[in-house]
């Protein structure tokens, strides 16, 4: 305050030694407070995060020398001896008071501060690594957040105390300082508004990550109230800006109508600081939270938006509505601050008009949704799993959507709704948490049951993930030689053993497309040599060839892989009898099969040439084109 803000503002009145003494002596107490409030609340939040490391009570943390360990090895601790370090210097820094020494004190006072208030980043959650793109801007995006935080509400209620102090006083001096202040908060506080707006969004992309994180954890809803907080904040900071501060800095206006701003001026500025005091609370809050990643967010509404059912037509329309809208919202802010409240309404209308047509392009987009719609499956998407869904299918859903899920089982005929025909194409359009809904509360006015008492989660998870490979396999079976670019199959991930090492397909396609060889009962050796031959040259195409046997003995043969029985049956799924001795499949990075040919089939098995070229189509194929069986979370 000093620094930024006061000192400056004095220095353009004439000299008020008696008025900067009082307001000395109000900030000092002031940071005195804080500075305590600052030293306890950090002992207390040390000793909790002790107890909660080493699982003992809060009073035995304190007398069984547990704190000295979490001190001095843990990085959380380590912190904490900085921050209490930093609180000795700050407190030295009020201590001093020797005039000439004064400014230059403030000055090492400011920096201290600085560091303490950012040095909470190592202590929460931008520390922490995790695996996103863009990692590297997390840690200076909350290093930002912070100090522009502080530099915000560190000045407001030092701001409000000045205020009220020059209103005391109510000399011309006392004005002209009032009226410097505010100026110089007024361009301090949009600078940190602006850091924090930008800040802010990288943090929410980084902590929650989604909309469904947002809107359906409590992390996300409490970031959201905060959210509005801050724009009630902004909202009166603007107030302030744009009708009390003016009538401070117009020369011509009365004294007693300067005095009567700078009142309401205190009033207001008290206000926001009020709404940062909750808006702090709400971080606090969300601090002892699990970020919204790691929660399964319940999502709050009846429906959901899918883009790709709204027709391309509709989609353009919808852009142009959108850029309107943006537009008039711009333009209708704009006409209200000069206060031509004609062409605000007018702007409003045209807002009100864009958000309707807008909403009529969106209907067929509005599907049906549940809570649990974008839940992700507890179990992957993989052969263990599957091969655990299989029985669990037999056993309770096979009575109705038959053995081979076409909706013929024996109950089928006697039901008033059909069973659904759980092969199609179609299943793929749900995504994997509401088919979770369905199976655990049941479908079509209870024809069919729910399985949440009969079945655990994991169950649940494990019975959907053999369904949809069963359906990809179905699908599979219908996949040529021509390369597929819209939606394909997922193939479930499954552990091998080569050459003694162990690997999965989903690590292995990080490097490029995958050939999937699956054969039975013999190892097709001719093949598998032309392919080594090849190996080389489909080498620099990315393309890695994995060859399966289905049948029970292992072969030695090039690109042979070593699997368990449930991988066997799991893979089963993806070849048909029809296929001949062999069948082989082109995976995309995502696990998808984008191609197939087979020893049977009409066009017989690839040449190098056209694998070449197939691997380089399929690598340029779009990662947004995941399907929804998991693969690509
Ligand atoms: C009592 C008969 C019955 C049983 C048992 C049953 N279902 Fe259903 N299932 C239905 C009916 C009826 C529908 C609704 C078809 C419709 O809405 O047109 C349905 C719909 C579905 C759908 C929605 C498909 C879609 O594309 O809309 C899925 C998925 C599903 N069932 C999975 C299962 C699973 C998994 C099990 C075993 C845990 C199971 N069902 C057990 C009768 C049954």
């Amino acid at each position: 305050m000093w620094c930024l803000i006061a000192a400056p503002a004095f220095r353009q009145a004439e000299k008020t030694p008696a008025l900067e003494a009082r307001l000395d002596r109000r900030l000092l107490a002031l940071a005195w407070t804080s500075l305590l409030l600052a030293l306890l609340s950090g002992i207390g939040w040390l000793i909790i995060v002790a107890s909660q490391m080493s699982g003992m009570p809060l009073a035995a943390v304190v007398q069984q020398g547990v704190l000295g360990v979490v001190l001095t090895q843990t990085q959380f601790g380590k912190v904490w001896l900085v921050r209490g370090a930093l609180v000795i210097v700050l407190a030295a820094c009020l201590l001093v008071r020797i005039r000439s020494w004064k400014q230059i004190v403030r000055w090492i006072g400011l920096a201290v501060c600085a560091a303490l208030i950012v040095s909470l980043a190592w202590a929460g959650h931008g520390a922490a690594t995790e695996d996103l793109p863009g990692d590297f801007l997390h840690l200076p995006a909350d290093l930002l957040h912070l100090l522009a935080t502080g530099v915000w509400l560190g000045t407001l209620v030092p701001l409000a105390l000045l205020l009220a102090e020059m209103l005391r006083d109510a000399s011309p001096a006392g004005l002209t300082i009032s009226r410097a202040a505010c100026l110089r908060f007024s361009t301090l506080g949009i600078t940190c508004v602006g850091i924090l707006v930008v800040t802010g969004i990288v943090n929410t992309w980084f902590l929650s990550g989604s909309i469904p994180a947002l809107v359906g954890t409590l992390y996300g809803q409490l970031l959201l109230v905060k959210v509005a907080v801050f724009v009630a904040m902004i909202a009166v900071a603007n107030a302030n800006r744009s009708r009390l501060v003016p009538v401070l800095a117009h020369a011509a206006s009365e004294v007693s109508e300067r005095l009567k701003a700078v009142r309401t001026l205190s009033r207001n500025v008290f206000a926001e600081a009020t709404l940062g005091i909750v808006v702090l609370s709400i971080v606090g809050i969300i601090g002892i939270l699990p970020p919204g990643l790691h929660t399964e967010p319940r999502w709050p509404f009846p429906f959901r938006l899918d883009l790709s059912e709204v027709a391309a037509g509709a989609q353009k329309v919808l852009d142009v509505a959108a850029i309107l809208f943006v537009l008039c919202l711009a333009a209708g802010v704009i006409a209200a601050e000069k206060r031509r409240y004609r062409a605000a309404a007018v702007s409003l209308a045209g807002l009100v008009l864009c958000g309707g047509v807008a909403a009529s392009a969106m209907r067929p987009g509005m599907v049906p949704a549940y809570p649990t719609t974008f839940y992700a499956p507890t179990q992957q998407y993989a052969a263990p799993s599957v091969t655990r869904g299989a029985p669990l299918y037999a056993a309770n859903c096979a009575v109705c959507h038959g053995a081979e899920g076409r909706g013929d089982g024996p109950l089928a005929k006697s039901l008033p709704i059909p069973p659904a025909d759980l092969t199609e194409p179609h299943l793929f359009a749900h995504s994997v948490g509401d088919i979770f809904w369905w199976v655990s509360y049941g479908r079509a006015q209870g024809v069919m049951p729910g399985f949440a008492d009969k079945l655990t989660p994991d169950q649940r998870w494990d019975l959907i993930n053999f369904v949809l490979a069963r359906t990809a396999g179905i699908l599979t079976d219908a996949t040529g030689s021509q390369v597929v670019t819209t939606a394909a199959p997922p193939l479930p991930d499954f552990a091998f053993e080569q050459n003694g090492a162990q690997n999965t397909l989903s690590e292995t396609l990080k490097n490029g497309p995958v050939l999937l060889v699956l054969f039975a009962p013999s190892a097709p050796r001719v093949r598998l040599g032309q392919l080594a031959r090849l190996a080389p040259r489909l080498g620099t195409a990315g393309l890695h060839v994995i060859a399966v046997g289905l049948g029970k003995s292992t072969v030695e043969a090039p690109f042979v892989v070593d699997v368990s029985d449930d991988v066997r049956a799991t893979l089963a799924l993806f070849r048909s009898s029809k296929d001949g001795g062999e069948t082989e499949l082109m995976l995309d990075r995502n696990g998808s099969v984008r191609a197939r040919w087979t020893e049977g089939g009409p066009g017989k098995l690839a040449g190098g040439p056209i694998l070449l070229a197939d691997a380089v189509r399929v690598s340029k194929i779009p990662m947004a084109m995941a399907n929804h069986a998991g693969h690509a979370q």
